[in-house]
């Protein structure tokens, strides 16, 4: 990573870690509920949505973030949600996350799928009582929450990815569930900074295009990742996807292959970013980040 991007990504991070610990603070709250949803949230993570979500804003708009700050610990609060329920012995039946022990195996399975049903419906709450944004900003911002992070978008990629375990499937599949269960939520941090820093129709359409494809870049690398990524780095297990089965990017066209597509979603990704007019924002640097990191 490029050290001008490692210092804004780390600038944000700080920010991040304020605010939700300011939104935590005033819940008043079971304990137990608090303490879990507290824990996922201060495991770490590396907060991209959020500082895409702030990229996005300041690649349109001239005034300061303050307005942006509640879409993008929202966000941060359902990603966060999703990785929970994800980790369940359900799901992909996971123990570590964020480098640490997942959260039904510190608490128990029902508080850690309460803990994410909160997180999941306080986002909501902090985008409604956001002193800074106008009621239409609201409604707006709230409907895109829900359609990314609903059955239309995250919830249905998830239901997707687990009917594919064990099935094989096609490119084109393999991109719905990828563009649902992971590009949804990226395009919502990428609309509604733009959104909230007036870019104008034509460029959101753009936008929405340059999320589709950010959306199967992190997501490829994700699956890369969990073949040739370390343990220790991750803050995850490796091998998990091909423990349950999953049909994933690798498994498909091989890890060499799978880097191949990753570059052809790059280069689409950055002409779609350009006709949006935000070439020479940090969006440009981000997508080659999600699409190189290590971790
Ligand atoms: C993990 O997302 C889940 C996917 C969509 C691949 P991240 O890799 O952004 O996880 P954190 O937030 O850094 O833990
Ligand atoms: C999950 O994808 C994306 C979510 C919506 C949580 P993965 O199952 O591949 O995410 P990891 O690898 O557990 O982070
Ligand atoms: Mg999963
Ligand atoms: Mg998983
Ligand atoms: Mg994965």
């Amino acid at each position: 990573m490029n050290a001008n991007l490692f210092d804004y990504i780390n600038k944000y991070r700080e920010i991040v870690h304020k605010e939700y610990n300011r939104y935590l603070e005033i819940l008043d709250v079971p304990d137990q509920l608090k303490k879990s949803m507290l824990y996922s949230l201060d495991a770490g993570g590396k907060r991209l949505r959020p500082v895409l979500l702030i990229a996005s804003f300041e690649a349109y708009a001239t005034n300061n973030i303050q307005k942006v700050l509640s879409s993008a610990i929202a966000l941060e609060m359902i990603h966060t949600y999703s990785l929970i329920h994800d980790d369940l012995p359900a799901m992909d039946d996971d123990d570590y996350r964020r480098g640490k022990l997942t959260n039904h195996k510190v608490f128990n399975e029902a508080t850690a799928i309460l803990a994410g049903d909160a997180l999941l419906t306080y986002s909501f709450e902090i985008i409604a009582n956001d002193p800074l944004l106008t009621d239409s900003e609201k409604v707006t911002i709230i409907n895109m929450l829900a359609f990314c992070s609903g059955p239309k978008g995250m919830v249905g990629g998830q239901i997707l990815d687990m009917e594919a375990e064990d099935n094989p499937v096609s490119l084109s599949e393999m991109e719905q569930i990828h563009a649902l269960k992971t590009g949804e939520l990226l395009k919502f941090a990428i609309y509604t900074g733009a959104y909230l820093g007036d870019a104008t129709d034509v460029q959101l359409d753009y936008l929405k295009e340059f999320a589709y494809y950010l959306g199967l870049i992190f997501q490829v690398q994700d699956d890369i990742l969990d073949v040739t990524g370390e343990q220790e780095k991750l803050g995850k297990p490796v091998g998990s996807d091909e423990g349950n089965m999953k049909s994933t990017y690798p498994k498909l066209l091989g890890l060499e292959g799978a880097i191949v597509q990753k570059e052809k979603y790059v280069e689409l990704a950055k002409q779609a970013l350009e006709k949006a007019g935000a070439s020479d924002s940090n969006l440009m640097a981000l997508t080659d980040y999600f699409s190189n990191r290590d971790y």
